[in-house]
């Protein structure tokens, strides 16, 4: 590595970015009505999809010469795509790659959880957004609770260095298990956080008023734990507050009513090798076509230094006008 050639990706308002979230796959095992349709999803043809070469290309170069030093693998989710635990270990193996972490549903985790620690992966967050059966298929429009359930007391036997749990806060579905997830968590001494609803369904019928706030759910948790206090946050661009609760702690991502853009370090790369430079993005750069052209790796970091340049200041989703991606949240990556 020439040191010549290394440059930060930096913004026009001067953040940043060493953190990459890549999505392997844009297909998932359930359908969950914040992110997917019930039926007809519309998936990325497999020749589109990124071989693990070119992801490992793609990383290998934004580690060495820009700075990324932390990488998430999502989804849809990502344990459905064959041989994860080869790419982990192909990734785990760049040097100056920090942190190699991954998100998942869990359905899949008790099959692969060995696999991947073995392979290198250091940290998992896994969707659990309710405990009743009834409320999952509700959710999910699938069965599967119990894998889940059994998908985190894998990898929490496996030993990573953190497994989380992800909550999404949504009105009318959350309150009731607000306590018994916490308890949950609490239970098994993993951290569970819960993130605003966002306007990423497919379906487009996200409504402010479907959002659980954070501000309501610590009344929630007030009103059942007592003191909740909360802790300061050394590094600014996590996107969770944390609070000490019982004997534990739990995180709230106020992705809506307290957004946390003006400290974002993140960057994200499609299924389909799109790099976008943020979740609500309405453009993004597509590197596939280059890549399969032969593109060298000096044009292609400058294509996606020109993507990360162009990122907006915010979100904007509290504003008039604010339009939602053109993707959904599978099509783009947790
Ligand atoms: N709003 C907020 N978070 C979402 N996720 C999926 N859809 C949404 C949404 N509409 C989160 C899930 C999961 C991760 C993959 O992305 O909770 O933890
Ligand atoms: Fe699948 Fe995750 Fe979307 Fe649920 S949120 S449908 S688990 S990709």
């Amino acid at each position: 590595m020439s040191q010549a050639s290394f440059l930060p990706l930096v913004d026009s308002f001067g953040r940043v970015h060493n953190s990459l979230r890549l999505s392997v796959t844009d297909r998932c095992n359930i359908r969950c009505f914040y992110c997917m349709p019930e039926n007809g999803a519309q998936f990325v043809d497999r020749n589109h999809i990124l071989s693990f070469e070119e992801i490992h290309r793609l990383v290998r170069l934004l580690v060495e010469q820009a700075g990324i030093r932390d990488l998430r693998i999502t989804g849809g989710e990502p344990l459905v795509r064959k041989q994860i635990p080869c790419l982990i270990e192909m990734l785990a193996g760049i040097e100056g790659l920090e942190d190699l972490s991954l998100t998942t549903n869990g359905m899949l985790l008790a099959e692969h959880a060995q696999a991947l620690k073995h392979a290198g992966l250091r940290r998992l967050n896994i969707s659990l957004d309710t405990l009743n059966e009834t409320v999952f298929r509700k959710i999910t429009r699938r069965e599967g609770l119990d894998k889940t359930l059994q998908g985190i007391d894998s990898a929490i036997q496996c030993g990573f260095e953190s497994v989380k749990l992800n909550t999404l806060a949504i009105k009318g579905i959350t309150e009731p298990e607000v306590t018994q997830l916490v308890q949950y968590a609490l239970d098994r001494d993993v951290m569970l956080r819960f993130i605003e609803f966002m306007p990423l369904d497919t379906d487009r019928a996200w409504q402010q008023d479907q959002v659980l706030t954070g501000d309501q759910l610590l009344a929630i948790l007030q009103k059942v734990f007592g003191n909740v206090k909360p802790i300061s946050r050394p590094d600014p661009s996590q996107p969770a507050e944390e609070f000490q609760i019982s004997n534990g702690r739990i995180g709230i991502i106020r992705s809506i009513t307290a957004p946390f853009c003006q400290a974002c370090n993140r960057i994200r790369i499609t299924a389909d090798g799109a790099v976008r430079n943020c979740l609500f993005a309405t453009s993004e750069t597509p590197l596939r076509i280059l890549m399969r052209e032969g593109v060298s790796d000096a044009d292609l970091l400058s294509t996606i230094r020109a993507c990360v340049a162009g990122k907006a200041k915010a979100h904007g989703i509290n504003e008039d006008g604010f339009q939602p991606p053109d993707r959904p949240m599978y099509a783009i990556g947790g």
